[in-house]
């Protein structure tokens, strides 16, 4: 099991084609970020680069992709060498402050959920903060703090399983089990509270503080298969937060 993504960067890279992180992830927070026609947008934890590139697709105007993992970068840079789109990728920590408020809105997918406590939440969020132009935006698609309340929730058809390992408390960890064609790998997140984010949020000096539930994209065939998404959005393992910078 890791939080070190080194380890698990080409695992990682493969499991972002399962069906869910398109019609659901991926549908709901680019519709979440709406816009981006020349803003200039930090990707946090930007892992491979699978949303930097979208967001640049988009029409952002200016795109960087920053990563604590050496290896999800050198993943991302790849890409950017083979299909070049102008985006810059840097190792970089979230919890560090950035040099210049210079960016328009901060995304990032999964970067919360690696905050162990509060002393490191409140890093990441004035990390945020510190890059972000007075009125930008914050959007995030992370795991939800309430899946303690549906325990016994199994998301096996959707390629993972969660795993609550302790009882609720601030740290605790939870792990996902990703299943590949041939494979499987493990993640290990760690749970806060919705509170202790607001919080955070609040403290780093952003307002407006909101959570979305995820959404699941029309079937491009037109086929009705509400019914297969119905268990995830019943009990959803991962939602949105969005704030806006003072
Ligand atoms: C689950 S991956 C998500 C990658 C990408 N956002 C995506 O959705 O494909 C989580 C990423 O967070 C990165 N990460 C964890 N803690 C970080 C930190 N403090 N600063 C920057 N990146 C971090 C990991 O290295 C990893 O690449």
């Amino acid at each position: 099991m890791t939080t070190d993504y080194n380890a698990i960067a080409e695992q990682y890279k493969q499991c972002k084609e399962h069906p869910w992180r398109s019609r659901i992830e991926t549908y709901s927070l680019l519709k979440r970020l709406g816009n981006l026609e020349g803003r200039k947008v930090l990707d946090v934890a930007c892992g491979e680069g699978f949303y930097t590139r979208k967001i640049r697709q988009c029409g952002a105007g200016e795109v960087v992709g920053i990563d604590l993992s050496e290896a999800m970068i050198r993943l991302a840079l790849d890409q950017e060498s083979r299909h070049p789109l102008g985006i810059t990728y840097r190792i970089e920590d979230a919890r560090t402050e950035g040099a210049r408020q210079e960016f328009d809105l901060a995304v990032s997918a999964w970067l919360l959920v690696y905050a162990r406590n509060q002393t490191e939440l409140s890093a990441m969020c004035h990390g945020l903060a510190s890059r972000l132009k007075s009125g930008g935006r914050f959007v995030t698609f992370t795991g939800n703090p309430n899946l303690y309340a549906f325990p016994q929730a199994d998301y096996r058809k959707y390629g993972f399983s969660i795993t609550l390992t302790d009882r609720l408390r601030e740290g605790a960890p939870i792990v996902w089990t990703v299943y590949l064609d041939d494979s499987s790998f493990e993640i290990e997140n760690y749970h806060l509270p919705m509170k202790a984010y607001e919080t955070a949020f609040l403290e780093a000096g952003f307002q407006d503080f909101t959570v979305h539930l995820p959404e699941v994209s029309p079937h491009p065939q037109g086929v009705d298969d509400a019914t297969f998404w119905s268990d995830y959005l019943a009990h959803p393992p991962a939602v949105l937060i969005e704030c806006v910078k003072k």
